[in-house]
């Protein structure tokens, strides 16, 4: 991102609720420790208002998932493109796999923002373990808004109900976007059964596209023959991948800017360990990061060095 997009956007300030550091972190940090001689617990008092001691605006390393705070990686540029192009080109089904924390959730959200609304209707749906294909159907109509009359309790006569639903919006020259978050956890039932619905299609074309979003040992167990009807229609894939040195460094300037913070508050060696510690993985830099400030509090530093980031990284 050009410096000059970076601070227009900034700017304009966030749009959305300022969040406040996690209660269980100020929690840790205002547990009585060793304060190192001399020490204070900064301007702001508390010792655990980082915020204000390194004059943000709110927490850049909170846990939720904030498109306002999207860092564009190659991998996940690549990802987004690939889902993009999925929809456009009326794919039945696409993947994108990565490590836990390294931002599937974010491109579902990043995805539901970029889909016009005109020509998708796009549902998220979030599937948890043990979830049977009649309960895969019953989320997707619940997100469709789609009411199931008492007692209907068949999986083909819920099938129908979607597929009617599908073909109207068709009419409208609309098409269904399903994304699947955590679809690691798809039984082989319900992974079949999501190759059921992407089957519906007219003679010119399919009807839907699902996205799937899941960890990387999905990709491997898709590899197993029994699979390989599904594997096929999965024309267009994508991976994120743990971040470089120098993307890490970009991503934690990038999110303390957004923040609202100009200066540099790590030094080069404090992004290094930033970067060892953390494996490059976006869940596993916040936490860090935000430990690592809220030890910098407690020792009154202004800049971050590797000694800090060490002091945080033994709380995770
Ligand atoms: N490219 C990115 N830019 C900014 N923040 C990111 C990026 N990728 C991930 N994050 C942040 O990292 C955290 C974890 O991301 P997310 O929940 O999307 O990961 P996930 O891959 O879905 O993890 P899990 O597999 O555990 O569900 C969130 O706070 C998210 O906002
Ligand atoms: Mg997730």
């Amino acid at each position: 991102m050009e410096a000059q997009q970076l601070e227009s956007l900034i700017e304009a300030g966030p749009d959305y609720p300022v969040q406040t550091p996690d209660d269980d972190l100020l929690r840790l940090i205002e547990q009585p420790g060793e304060r190192a001689r001399g020490e204070t617990a900064g301007e702001h008092g508390g010792g655990s208002d980082f915020v204000r001691f390194y004059s943000l605006r709110e927490n850049p390393f909170s846990d939720s998932v904030n498109p306002a705070y999207f860092y564009k990686t190659d991998s996940h540029a690549e990802a987004l493109d690939r889902m993009m192009m999925a929809v456009e080109h009326n794919v039945s089904l696409g993947m994108i796999t990565g490590p836990s924390g390294m931002g599937k959730t974010l491109v579902t959200q990043l995805l539901l923002q970029s889909l016009d609304p005109a020509k998708y209707q796009a549902i998220l749906v979030l599937v948890s373990p043990g979830l049977s294909k009649s309960g895969l159907l019953r989320e997707i109509l619940t997100e469709l808004s789609i009411a199931v009359p008492e007692g209907m309790l068949r999986t083909q006569d819920l099938l129908k109900l979607l597929s009617n639903y599908i073909i109207d919006l068709h009419r409208q020259e609309k098409r269904l976007v399903i994304l699947i978050d955590e679809c690691h956890f798809l039984s082989s039932d319900c992974l079949h059964f999501v190759r059921t619905i992407s089957n519906i299609e007219i003679p010119e074309c399919k009807l839907t596209t699902s996205l799937l979003f899941g960890e990387e040992r999905f990709a491997a167990r898709l590899e197993h023959a029994s699979y390989e009807s599904l594997r096929n229609r999965m024309y267009l894939r994508g991976e994120l991948k743990p971040m470089s040195p120098s993307e890490c460094a970009q991503y934690v300037k990038f999110r303390l800017m957004i923040a609202g913070r100009m200066n540099d508050l790590f030094d080069p060696g404090a992004f290094q360990a930033i970067h060892a510690h953390s494996g490059g993985v976006c869940r596993n830099i916040n936490k860090l990061c935000m430990l690592t400030l809220l030890q910098g509090v407690r020792r009154n530093r202004p800049v971050i060095d590797e000694s800090v980031v060490a002091a945080g990284a033994a709380m995770m």
